[in-house]
């Protein structure tokens, strides 16, 4: 049975512990934001953000939806990016997928799912992108897995396609986007190493925003 009045006796806890351990710890926390990192993950309640970076309140800017996705159409997401891009001008956007995500493992089934469908569609073309590869992932655990990591890949990939992506890194360097998967078994991170600048090269091929002078096409 859960105990929801709880939760305010937890609150009233955490403001005293934290402020023992740090009395400017209000007065800090209800400053102004200047977080360095974007973190995209998924809403699974085993995957907090802060708490496996190890980041205190402020220093994150933090988007969860099912299975971290960066999807194309969805407003909420994009707000996120450009704000933390453009505004917040964040230095690393992380995105982190985990090991046994249930969002990945219905993508998997080949069957309808109602209004998760056009959801789980984005893993789909991620699988579908990779078919080759996965396909010749005998072990199904070990599939599972590698439609995780290269979910996270082409997640990043999104967000480098967008225009205040590229403008900022091009302009300053940054923000330079990280690719993660966060293992429930060891609570250990794993970076997938993406190369930024090699995979912004390679989509700006076909994805270039950054050419503002497209009224001469028309
Ligand atoms: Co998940």
């Amino acid at each position: 049975m859960c105990d929801y009045d709880k939760l305010f006796d937890n609150n009233k806890a955490w403001v005293s512990n934290n402020l023992a351990a740090d009395p400017d710890f209000l007065s800090r926390l209800s400053a102004d934001q200047h977080p360095d990192y974007l973190y995209i993950g998924c809403s699974d309640s085993r995957v907090p953000a802060n708490e496996i970076m190890g980041l205190a309140p402020g220093e994150v800017f933090v988007h969860r939806n099912v299975a971290n996705l960066v999807n194309n159409t969805d407003l909420n997401v994009m707000a996120v990016v450009n704000y933390a891009v453009v505004h917040l001008k964040v230095k690393h956007i992380i995105v982190c997928g985990h090991y046994t995500c249930g969002g990945v493992k219905a993508a998997m089934q080949a069957r309808d799912m109602g209004i998760l469908n056009p959801w789980l569609r984005n893993i789909r073309d991620v699988y579908r992108l990779h078919k080759a590869e996965l396909n010749g992932i005998t072990d199904e655990e070990a599939r599972y897995d590698r439609l995780v990591e290269l979910n996270v890949e082409e997640q990043c990939i999104n967000i480098l396609k967008y225009a205040s992506v590229q403008e900022s890194y091009i302009a300053h360097g940054y923000p330079e986007v990280h690719g993660w998967v966060f293992d429930l078994k060891s609570g250990l991170i794993k970076d997938l190493q993406i190369n930024h600048k090699e995979k912004l090269q390679q989509i700006q091929e076909i994805y270039n925003l950054t050419d503002k002078d497209w009224h001469s096409l028309f």
